[in-house]
């Protein structure tokens, strides 16, 4: 018997370890995908900043690569939302993610196509509803994560959502070693699913400079932009975002107007005077930059050992 007989998430999306790569625009890339599903977990295509036929491009790129399980994942008020979900039920993909709101409208019919439909939440309301709706399963965001937040921490969050819904879960945000996958498990949640720790992956594509900026931050190295703008973005503290933070007091269109493109930047160029750099205040955990199946062998291994030295 192996140690993830019976687990709600390796059953649901048949996978060997619990953990998913979570959908990052722009940073979302084939290759991480490739290599996290390989490699045992769920790989994900981060469709937010794609169009129509670059996510076609994606998704052929995966299926010819792996043919392990792996995931899209969609914002859900994308304009071409409708467009997408079809792109991915024609190409057989096998697992839709949603961020961003709820993904009501889309369930029936992908789950009609033989779609698995996971949606993140951060809240317990939400996941209610998701439930309710007929999602296979949840993501509870807590507010470490990098990228868009809410406003509970990943420690509230996991229990409160495992109280209030049957359906498997999976904990997101500050998790990056085994001993955050045992703690997210024993909060309740089936699986984990982390953004940062893949971030700073030898198959990650982002720009080295992001990886760099990762590897130096502690964990006090994060601060929200947007929250001002009503949508917190959880993003490295650079002289940028401070810069930001001021202007969303001053003069929210000009803030709205620099933080436009500025992820673009900091994956593709990794210009460090226009980018907003996103990612949890796990950076501050995460001292080097490794390979996929290092990361996964590693928190496995580490996540054995927790489960042990808890049970002595
Ligand atoms: C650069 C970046 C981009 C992200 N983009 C998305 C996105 O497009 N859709 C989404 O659902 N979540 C997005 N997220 C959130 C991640 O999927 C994941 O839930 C989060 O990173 C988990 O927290 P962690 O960074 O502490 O591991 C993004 C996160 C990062 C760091």
């Amino acid at each position: 018997m192996s140690l993830f007989d019976n687990n709600a998430i390796c059953d649901l999306l048949n996978i060997q370890y619990p953990v998913i790569e979570g959908g990052m625009a722009w940073a979302g890339s084939p290759e991480l995908c490739i290599a996290v599903s390989e490699a045992g977990a769920l790989g994900t295509i981060g469709a937010g900043a794609m169009n129509c036929k670059e996510l076609k491009e994606a998704i052929e790129k995966v299926k010819t690569q792996t043919n392990k399980p792996f995931a899209v994942n969609f914002i859900v008020f994308s304009p071409s939302i409708d467009e997408q979900v079809e792109i991915a039920i024609k190409s057989e993909v096998p697992i839709c993610i949603f961020g961003a709101g709820n993904p009501e409208r889309h369930i029936q019919h992908l789950k009609e196509n033989g779609v698995k439909v996971l949606s993140v939440c951060s809240s317990p309301n939400l996941a209610i509803l998701l439930e309710r709706a007929g999602v296979d399963g949840v993501i509870g965001e807590g507010l470490e994560s990098g990228g868009h937040v809410g406003d509970v921490s990943t420690m509230a969050l996991i229990p409160a959502i495992r109280d209030c819904t049957t359906i498997p879960l999976i904990a997101a945000g500050g998790i990056f070693d085994g001993r955050s996958m045992a703690a997210a498990l024993a909060l309740g949640a089936d699986g984990v699913q982390m953004g940062t720790r893949f971030l700073c992956s030898t198959e990650s594509t982002i720009s080295d400079s992001y990886k760099n900026m990762i590897i130096k931050k502690d964990v006090r190295g994060t601060h929200l932009t947007g929250e001002k703008l009503g949508h917190p973005v959880r993003v490295l503290k650079t002289s940028f975002t401070k810069k930001v933070r001021r202007l969303e007091e001053e003069n929210p269109k000009k803030a709205e107007e620099m933080i436009l493109g500025s992820l673009k930047n900091a994956v593709l160029e990794g210009d460090i005077k226009n980018s907003s750099f996103m990612a949890g205040m796990s950076a501050g955990n995460i001292h080097e930059v490794l390979s996929v199946n290092k990361i996964l062998e590693t928190i496995i291994q580490e996540y054995k050992q927790t489960i042990r030295s808890l049970n002595n």
